[in-house]
């Protein structure tokens, strides 16, 4: 069989974005432009161009890729006037791919210049002023850093509950995976669920040590989704699929990050397709791994023999996983009605 799905299709199709680092999801080029404008204003400027440092040749490993935020775009982007350009930018980056609904997620921080509320608020205000806001909805979840403390991460919890009726609609646990112990964050996150927030997990993205009982301590969070799942025993599997737990799944991420061995090809996305679980296609930090979201629809169509209709059915299954209720999802159901003419694949 061979998928009757192109570049130009999968940009037509009507896609949800629902694991997207805010920070990661800054191209290059917009990072560049941010680098030039500073260098003008400060020529001792001690950081390198980031197109240069987000080059296409760089390969990527989950030693060398957390410091590219705490030691590089952090720094160059830690003004509030840097923090709303990129944000915008990331706006229409996702809007000019098609997406019809965001969740950006993002770690509370501050700087000299910005608090970590006035940053959420800064945030939120790029959202709600985005002048296509009505053909992409976007809400935010706050990311909690394993590296934080217990008091650190409450802190964010209640940032999510002060911004809730502003479109923060969960929390989620994020950062480098050999970092930190998850039973830190027990009270934070049930803070997080008898508030009525959704609550996201990164999930065995490396394999190591005790990892059966921090998935297990995971689990005991209540999480409404799972990140990447890549090492997952399987009884842990079938206790996620018995939940139905929403399962993230970011395919480029993960082959170049050298999360998996091999390509596409052998992702866990072949496995969990099959599964009852709700799943969804996300990017998690288009900006680094270059892949949009069209091209990760286009990727799997390629890889696991994909049809049009498949790629329509798997947009409709990470309806039911988005976080801000039932009226959006009515939305992004009757998008497709109508679309049958739009949606037909170029080759057939
Ligand atoms: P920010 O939260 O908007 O600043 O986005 C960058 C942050 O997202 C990084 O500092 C990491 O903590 C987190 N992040 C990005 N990609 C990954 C990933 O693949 N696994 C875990 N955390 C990630
Ligand atoms: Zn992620």
């Amino acid at each position: 069989m061979v998928t009757d799905v192109d570049a130009d299709f999968t940009k037509r199709l009507p896609k949800i974005e629902l694991h997207a680092h805010l920070t990661g999801s800054i191209t290059p080029q917009c990072l560049h432009e941010i680098w030039t404008q500073r260098k003008l204003s400060e020529p001792d400027l001690a950081l390198e161009d980031p197109l240069r440092v987000l080059s296409k040749d760089q390969r990527w490993n989950i030693v060398t890729f957390f410091p590219v935020f705490s030691q590089y775009i952090y720094e160059l982007c830690s003004t509030p006037a840097s923090i709303l350009y990129s944000t915008n930018a990331v706006l229409q980056d996702f809007k000019d791919d098609g997406v019809v609904y965001l969740e950006l997620r993002t770690t509370p921080r501050s700087s000299a210049s910005i608090s970590k509320d006035s940053y959420v608020a800064s945030i939120l205000d790029c959202i709600r002023d985005f002048p296509e806001r009505a053909a992409m909805p976007t809400y935010l979840i706050l990311s909690i850093d394993r590296r934080n403390t217990a008091a650190q991460a409450m802190e964010t919890v209640d940032l999510a509950i002060k911004y809730r009726s502003r479109g923060v609609v969960g929390v989620e646990l994020c950062g480098d995976p050999s970092k930190g112990d998850v039973s830190t964050f027990r009270e934070a996150f049930g803070k997080a669920e008898s508030h009525d927030l959704k609550i996201a997990l990164h999930f065995a993205e490396i394999s190591s040590q005790g990892l059966e009982l921090e998935l297990n301590t995971l689990l005991s969070y209540h999480p409404d989704r799972l990140g990447h799942v890549i090492h997952v025993p399987e009884f842990i599997k079938q206790e996620i699929i018995g939940r139905g737990i929403g399962v993230e799944l970011c395919v480029s991420c993960n082959v170049q990050a050298q999360m998996i061995e091999g390509g596409v090809e052998d992702h866990h996305f072949g496995s969990w397709k099959d599964s009852s679980c709700p799943i969804a296609l996300c990017t998690d930090d288009v900006g680094i791994f270059g892949s949009t979201l069209s091209n990760e629809y286009l990727l799997v169509a390629k890889s696991f023999d994909l049809k049009a209709m498949d790629l329509i059915r798997l947009y409709e299954r990470s309806i039911e996983m988005i976080f801000s209720g039932e009226k959006e999802k009515g939305r992004l159901r009757e998008i497709l009605v109508g679309q049958e003419k739009n949606l037909t694949p170029a080759s057939s």
